[in-house]
């Protein structure tokens, strides 16, 4: 029997198309004898449509003719119910297109990546790659996930945050804190974007003012950093879960400019066609001395076991080549290519990246089985009602 593997691509993220490429790599490896491949692309307006044509990365040159030959689908969130139906069901059609044993997201960016596609899996209960809910939001905010890492004494780079309501309520406050506690050069980051999208280094006031315009038009909440002047980005990634993990090999992006872009990330290579993080200029394994290579693939570790991650995740980090520090920059929950491209050194290639993915997701729903999900009597019945309509009587508190 094989097992019916959902591949979740696309979504509301500035990211989409990376998506596509991810999710495109990963069917490929897929083992065919294993797996029954049901793909579903969430457009960039959020609906979600399946179909065989969506296998073909050359498709979505034309998304319109696509769609076309592609079935609009859903799940519901109703506990227990893992079946993928059609919208528009013909006479002679099934409402349900698929059953889906285990769904596996490779989903990158805001609405995808964040916990909000988890919580959909969580509330109908389909097994699922990756991150829970919980680790994909801590994750995925940059402010949120440097205070935990900050708190389990885990290095990152000096910062400071404000929402988008306090800069137009107090900007020169805000400028005059930021000022205060980073000084110059700073770097300005929407709190949950990826891909580079929205960064802008600032290296006196005017170019500040505009970094914090040009970000504020993505989120609501934004990070500023120190920006390191001489520095070599280092990435690791993570498999495993919040118990047991293990580092893969690092590796040295290359960039072009002042930031590692968007450019730089995807579109090297020559290849006209994009091939996500594949096409990433970088060394692998990262000529570093050993000491170094052994602290950010503890510290990789550590971090994924502090946010609780599951399944593959990478966390990038930044040498300070001036004072020889190492900091953790961020986490990526569902990486780009899944950094397959890292795995292969550790003799883990594409397809049992995937394997052992799936291997976790089905894992984690038996072992949340396991856990108690109601507690007690039912409140309402005998006595606790009694105590509830005493509500005057007892202050209206209900020892909640
Ligand atoms: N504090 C910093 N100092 C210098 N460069 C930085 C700093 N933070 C990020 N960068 C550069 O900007 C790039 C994108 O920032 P990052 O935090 O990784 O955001 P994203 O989630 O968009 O990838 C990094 O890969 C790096 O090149
Ligand atoms: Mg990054």
């Amino acid at each position: 029997m094989k097992t019916n593997v959902g591949v979740v691509f696309g979504g509301r993220s500035v990211e989409n198309e990376i998506s596509v490429v991810t999710a495109n790599q990963m069917m490929h490896a897929m083992d065919p004898e294993k797996y029954n491949i049901i793909p579903i692309y969430i457009t960039k307006s959020g609906k979600w449509y399946s179909g065989e044509a969506l296998k073909n990365v050359d498709n979505y040159r034309d998304t319109k003719s696509l769609l076309a030959q592609c079935e609009e689908v859903y799940v519901r969130p109703v506990y227990g119910d893992t079946n993928l139906y059609r919208c528009n069901k013909g006479f002679f059609q099934k409402a349900v297109l698929a059953k889906l044993d285990v769904v596996v997201p490779a989903l990158h960016g805001t609405n995808c990546e964040d916990g909000t596609f988890q919580g959909v899996m969580e509330f109908a209960g389909i097994p699922y790659a990756g991150c829970n809910t919980l680790a994909s939001a801590n994750g995925m905010d940059k402010i949120t996930m440097k205070m935990i890492l900050k708190e389990c004494g885990i290095p990152v780079i000096d910062y400071c945050w404000f929402s988008d309501k306090e800069w137009f309520d107090r900007q020169e406050k805000v400028v005059e804190n930021i000022e205060g506690k980073l000084g110059y050069p700073v770097i300005v980051k929407p709190a949950n974007l990826g891909s580079s999208v929205g960064i802008k280094a600032a290296h006196n006031k005017e170019e500040l003012l505009d970094a914090i315009e040009n970000a504020i038009q993505f989120t609501n909440r934004i990070i500023i950093e120190k920006y390191v002047q001489k520095l070599k980005e280092v990435n690791c990634a993570v498999l495993g879960n919040y118990y047991d993990c293990q580092a893969s090999v690092c590796e040295v992006p290359v960039r072009s400019g002042e930031i590692l872009s968007y450019q730089d990330k995807y579109m090297n290579g020559g290849s006209k066609k994009s091939q996500g993080m594949q096409s990433t200029v970088r060394e692998i394994p990262a000529n570093l001395p050993e000491a170094t290579t052994t602290f950010i693939q503890n510290a990789a570790c550590e971090t994924f076991r502090a946010l609780s991650c599951d399944g593959v995740s990478r966390i990038d980090f930044i040498i300070d080549e001036a004072t020889d520090e190492i900091f953790v920059n961020e986490i990526n929950t569902i990486p780009g290519s899944l950094s397959f491209y890292l795995w292969e050194y550790s003799r883990i290639n594409f397809s049992a990246l995937v394997d052992k993915l799936i291997e976790i997701a089905i894992r984690r729903q038996q072992d949340a089985n396991k856990k108690v999900v109601n507690y007690g009597d039912n409140i309402f019945s005998g006595k606790a009602v009694q105590g509830a309509k005493m509500g005057g009587k007892m202050g209206g508190k209900l020892g909640k």
